[in-house]
């Protein structure tokens, strides 16, 4: 239904899981413990398959109260089959452009993955004021920066590169979408708000032994390329068969920038 298909999100997820910085993780940690207070309560927003989950929960305090929210059914129904019912987690099916009905009341962190690249500006202000209405801290980890670099290089990878970051703009459900500037707005408007901000970077450095989440990553260009029109056909053939052939040869390297987010209300 949301168009993110599990398989690629069970790709990413290993090479998600490496590039979390993990200095965030800790002070997110150390913000939701809370000795002798009732156990603080979290809530992950377009949590998919429940990545975020298989991620943190080990390094966040074991009293630590999940709720895991999306509006595709199918991922959170594969959420909640992949994390058992023993974890104590709820399941909660809503469209984020409800803000209003966002179920933030006694929540003490917001927590997001690969989610606000895909967000649009007037989204990111609004989601923010709910945030600082109940002084809820932000975890927003792995959006795009909008560098990608690829070893051997070819001669169209500055065009290709611009033309998808321009398509990383385009409306994904939110409005006209922020793509790398994601964690830059989200800092402006969460420090005008009274919070104090951390930023960290958490690229990917897929090496020739990962070929599977390369071309995967490679084919998520194609479409947008097409659509975007700056490289001609026969451009966009010849760059992708040279990526291709050389990620099949396990002869490419390729670095995409992320970055993580830890927002802390003052
Ligand atoms: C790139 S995926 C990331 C999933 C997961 N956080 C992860 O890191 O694997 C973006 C997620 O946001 C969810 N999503 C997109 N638009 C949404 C909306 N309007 N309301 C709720 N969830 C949404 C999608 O269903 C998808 O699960």
């Amino acid at each position: 239904m949301s168009g993110f298909d599990a398989d690629w999100l069970a790709l990413r997820e290993p090479a998600d899981r490496a590039a979390r910085d993990g200095g965030l993780v800790a002070l997110l940690a150390a913000h939701l413990e809370r000795p002798a207070k009732k156990p603080a309560s979290l809530l992950d927003i377009g949590c998919g398959t429940g990545s975020t989950w298989r991620s943190l929960h080990a390094a966040l305090p074991a009293s630590t109260r999940w709720q895991l929210l999306d509006y595709d059914p199918l991922l959170l129904a594969a959420a909640e089959q992949r994390i058992g019912p023993d974890a104590g987690v709820l399941f909660r099916r809503h469209d984020l452009n409800d803000l209003a009905g966002l179920p933030l009341q006694g929540v003490d962190a917001v927590t997001a993955s690969a989610l606000f690249d895909l967000c649009s500006e007037d989204f990111c202000r609004k989601f923010v004021a709910r945030l600082a209405e109940h002084r809820c801290a932000l975890y927003a980890a792995l959006s795009y920066d909008g560098t990608t670099a690829w070893l051997p290089a070819h001669p169209l990878d500055g065009r290709a590169l611009a033309d998808f970051n321009r398509h990383q703009r385009t409306d994904k459900g939110f409005g006209p979408a922020l793509g790398p500037d994601a964690t830059e707005v989200l800092r402006t408007e969460l420090e005008a708000a009274g919070y104090t901000v951390h930023i960290a970077d958490s690229c990917w450095s897929m090496g020739p032994d990962q070929a599977a989440l390369q071309l995967a990553f490679l084919n998520g260009f194609e479409t947008p390329l097409r659509e975007i029109g700056g490289l001609s056909s026969a451009e966009v053939d010849d760059w992708l068969s040279f990526r291709r052939a050389h990620t099949l040869e396990a002869a490419t390297s390729c670095r995409v920038g992320h970055l993580d987010l830890l927002a802390l209300p003052g």
